[in-house]
């Protein structure tokens, strides 16, 4: 199910946030959106969620459309935001009881994905008794939880500190070569942004728009170390020269 983002502008009123943005992202890439600050990046994101609609352009999936949300594409935020009177285990399934209310919940697949994110043992703790990250893993349990064919990140670990962030950034690499869903990744961490990609997207500001889109030319598994190798560096210096300029 390719995305195609098609001469995509958004204004908010007078201010152009984004201006004639064209990509393809095809089915099952992990592709990272990397721009500073105020460059778009959510504006697009949430374009894709459906949240949001182009003011010019026209946004495709499968051939079809964007007009709203869908349960094939769920948003992870940087917030987890998740519902502090609920446990964890109940956080997880939340998504599946708005959607399968008649049909019953199906634990064995929320009690699969608690394996998957690490976090047995933990399923009748509610939210503040568990670390930034350990709610940002249930935050992203909770959207796969959904079974979507595109999981999209909006700096999901953007909050959490560098430790945590190499940590979460290695159980998502694991993590995606069990689902391969599409992921549409976005941060302002460059390092992140190319260690996790297939497609590194590098987008400029004022208006937004993409300056660099590239195969990152890594194998998989990837590690951090792999940040030393010449290819990541190339690339790391290219990003570096849009970001700056
Ligand atoms: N609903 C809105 N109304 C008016 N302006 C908006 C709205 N949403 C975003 N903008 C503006 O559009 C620009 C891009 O915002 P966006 O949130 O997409 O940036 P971003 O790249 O995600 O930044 P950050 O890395 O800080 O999250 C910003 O200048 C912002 O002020
Ligand atoms: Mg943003």
């Amino acid at each position: 199910m390719p995305i195609v983002i098609d001469h995509v502008s958004k204004d908010f009123g007078a201010f152009h946030a984004l201006d004639d943005v064209s990509l393809t992202i095809e089915d099952g890439t992990f592709v990272t959106i990397l721009g500073s600050s105020g460059c778009g990046k959510s504006t697009l994101l949430n374009m894709i969620a459906g949240l949001s609609s182009p003011t010019r352009g026209r946004l495709m999936l499968d051939g079809i459309k964007v007009t709203k949300p869908g349960p094939d594409r769920v948003v992870v935020f940087q917030q987890p935001g998740l519902y502090p009177w609920l446990s964890l285990r109940d956080n997880i399934a939340f998504g599946l009881r708005m959607q399968s209310a008649a049909r019953g919940i199906d634990w064995r697949r929320v009690d699969e994905l608690i394996e998957i994110i690490g976090l047995r043992g933990f399923e009748q703790h509610r939210p503040y008794e568990l670390s930034g990250g350990m709610q940002q893993r249930v935050a992203i349990a909770r959207a796969l939880v959904m079974a979507p064919r595109v999981l999209l990140m909006d700096e999901p670990f953007g909050a959490l500190d560098a430790q945590t962030r190499h940590t979460m950034q290695q159980f998502l690499l694991d993590l995606w070569d069990r689902i391969k869903a599409t992921v549409v990744f976005i941060t302002h961490d460059i390092d992140e942004a190319i260690l996790l990609a297939d497609r590194l997207v590098v987008m400029s500001a004022r208006p937004g728009q993409i300056a660099l889109e590239t195969t990152v030319p890594l194998m998989r598994p990837r590690h951090w170390d792999m940040s030393l190798e010449p290819g990541f560096l190339d690339l790391k210096r290219q990003a570096m020269d849009i970001l700056s300029a």
